[in-house]
C-alpha cells in the first residue's frame, strides 16, 4: 500500500485506452486487497499506478439505512476503469479515511448523490446514481485519480497536522527520499 508522502499520490492518472489481461488482473487483486484491508474502495496510485482506474465495495450494512435499496441496483465489487462523474447534488459531511493514511480520520463534506460513468471489466459502459457512502466513496475514490487525497477537503488539519507529517516522514525514510 502506498501510504501519505509517496509521491504517486499527487500523480494524476492516465486514462486506460485498452483493458488488457493484465489490467483485469490487476482490477481483481486490488479487489483483494482492498477487502483484506477492510477498505470501501482503492484507486490504482495507492498500489503504485497510474492508470485511470478504481474498485468499491461498500457493504450494506455499513451504508445509510435510507439509501440501502436505491444502491442496490448497482452490482458491487464496482471495477470502474475511466470513471467519471456525472452530476453531483445534495451535503452529507461525514468521518471519512483511506488505506493510505492509517488511522487518521476527518470530517469531509461531500455530495449526497452522484451519477457516474465508467466502462466496467468487460469493457462495458456503464451509468448508475449512487447515495450517501457510495455517493462518498465514488468522489473519494475519483479524486485519487486525479492526484488528489481526502485531506484536500479538510478545512481544520490542526488535529490530524502531527500525525500527517508523521506519516509523511515514515513514508519518505522508507522510500528513500528523506
Ligand atoms: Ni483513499
Amino acid at each position: 500500500m502506498c501510504h501519505w508522502g509517496n509521491p504517486i499520490l499527487r500523480k494524476p492518472c492516465f486514462p486506460v485506452e485498452v483493458i488488457t489481461e493484465e489490467l483485469r488482473h490487476l482490477a481483481v487483486d486490488m479487489i483483494e486487497t482492498m477487502y483484506s484491508a477492510n477498505g470501501v474502495g482503492l484507486a490504482a496510485p495507492q498500489i503504485g499506478r497510474s492508470e485511470r482506474l478504481c474498485v468499491i465495495d461498500v457493504p450494506e450494512d455499513a451504508e445509510k439505512e435510507e439509501y440501502v435499496e436505491v444502491n442496490a441496483s448497482i452490482p458491487m465489487p464496482l471495477v470502474m476503469f475511466n470513471p467519471e462523474i456525472l452530476s453531483k447534488e445534495g451535503e452529507q459531511i461525514d468521518e471519512e479515511g483511506c488505506l493510505s493514511f492509517p488511522s487518521i480520520h476527518a470530517p469531509v463534506t461531500r455530495a449526497d448523490k452522484v451519477s457516474f460513468t465508467f466502462a466496467d471489466i468487460n469493457g462495458q459502459r456503464q451509468i448508475y446514481t449512487a447515495y450517501g457512502l457510495l455517493a462518498r466513496a465514488v468522489q473519494h475514490e475519483l479524486e485519487h485519480l486525479n492526484g488528489g487525497v481526502f485531506i484536500d477537503n479538510v478545512t481544520d488539519k490542526t488535529k490530524i497536522d502531527a500525525k500527517l507529517e508523521k506519516l509523511a516522514a515514515k513514508t519518505k525514510r522508507k522510500l528513500g527520499l528523506a
